[in-house]
């Protein structure tokens, strides 16, 4: 029965029933419909910002599209000095002509490709020569460009677990010490985005899991030694927004299968089969279809662990169901989440 019940996907509980209440600041409740996505702690203070924010610069990774295109806009309208980071900004990218169709001062498209150490060192260079003051140095640095893919350990090449490492995690730690110096001069913030995936594993996930591992252990021992220099690391961990960003889609889905079934070795093919295979590749491609379409929880928590004087070790940005499997396969006996989310 209780296994039953945690079974359900979102759209099968009893949204309607489902109320949040910040006791805080005395929030109405509101009703959740069935599609809502939030959240435990979707509702949070914001009256202890850190001011002015108008002064201080932020860099974000990634803003060609998703999140990172939604959270460029938004910390310049909160009055940050934004610098974009776009892998596409050379090639005249459309995330990349919108930002730069502001026409905006404070938010500042750059070109960006976090895998590339040359790149990433000239932007600190080219971000620090543009401060008012470089002494001050930079509020924020927020390391949010990443790649997914999918399929069984057995499917999935060496090229393919690298691939997706040099992005996300090694991405990850290269802006992050070439920005420490920037961000420890103004006693700032690093917030990492992560993921539900780098809390819990899943199936045929791996080669993005253990990279979003990576980040949060990476996220925990930058915590650990940037505590006593006043910087402040946050992690964010969204659940499901795939509907609402170009992580996935149902081509790239189809594009990364074609080449994957090309390059398996003749043993997992015949060992697996074709049906096998088509089945996976078809839960695939219903997945790319899933998730929340409004990602302003991911940007709200971004924005709070940015502008709040007490931000949080971790954010949350997930739905009721992903969150509480999330609490049950962290803190249950692998033995039992295992019998009820896996098995
Ligand atoms: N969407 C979700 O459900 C979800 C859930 C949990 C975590 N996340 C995480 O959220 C972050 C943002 O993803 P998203 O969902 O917003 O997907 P997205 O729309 O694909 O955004 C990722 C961005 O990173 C850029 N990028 C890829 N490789 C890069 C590189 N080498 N250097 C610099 N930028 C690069 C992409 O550029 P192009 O568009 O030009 O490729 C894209 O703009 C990722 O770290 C992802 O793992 C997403």
């Amino acid at each position: 029965m209780l296994t039953a019940r945690l079974f359900r996907p979102l759209s099968q509980l009893p949204g309607k029933s489902l109320r949040f209440y910040d006791r805080g600041n005395g929030t109405r409740p509101e009703p959740l419909g069935p599609g809502a996505p939030l959240l435990p702690g979707s509702r949070r203070a914001f009256s202890d910002e850190v001011r002015p924010v108008g002064s201080k610069a932020v860099l974000v990774t990634g803003c060609d599209s998703g999140f990172g295109f939604s959270l460029a806009k938004h910390l310049h309208s909160k009055g940050f000095l934004v610098f974009a980071g776009c892998l596409m900004k050379d090639k005249g990218g459309d995330g990349v002509k919108e930002l730069d169709g502001l026409k905006s001062d404070r938010l500042r498209t750059i070109q960006l490709n976090v895998c590339n150490g040359d790149e990433v060192e000239r932007v600190a260079e080219v971000v620090r020569s543009s401060l008012e003051d470089p002494e001050k140095g930079v509020w924020g640095l927020v390391n949010n460009a990443g790649i997914s893919t999918f399929g069984e350990v057995e499917f999935t090449s060496m090229e393919t677990y690298k691939e997706v490492a040099e992005v996300n995690l090694w991405g990850t730690v290269r802006m992050t010490k070439a920005f420490l110096p920037l961000i420890r001069r103004a006693r700032g913030r690093i917030v990492n985005i992560s993921s539900m995936l780098g809390r819990m594993a899943n199936p045929a996930r791996s080669p993005y899991c253990i990279t979003k591992f990576g980040v949060e252990a990476f996220s925990d021992c930058l915590r650990y030694e940037m505590y006593p220099l006043g910087v402040k690391v946050s992690v964010v961990e969204p659940g499901n927004f795939i509907a609402a960003t170009s992580l996935y889609s149902p081509e790239r889905v189809q594009a990364i299968a074609d080449k994957m079934w090309d390059e398996l070795p003749e043993v997992v093919r015949t060992d697996y089969g074709r049906k096998y295979f088509d089945e996976k590749i078809a839960r695939m491609q219903a997945y790319c279809n899933s998730g929340s379409t409004d990602t302003s929880p991911v940007i709200e928590a971004v924005t709070h662990a940015l502008t709040s004087r007490s931000p949080y070790t971790r954010y949350h940005p997930m739905n009721y169901y992903w969150w509480l499997r999330m609490q049950i396969m962290t803190h249950l006996p692998g033995a039992l989440s295992d019998r009820i989310y896996i098995h």
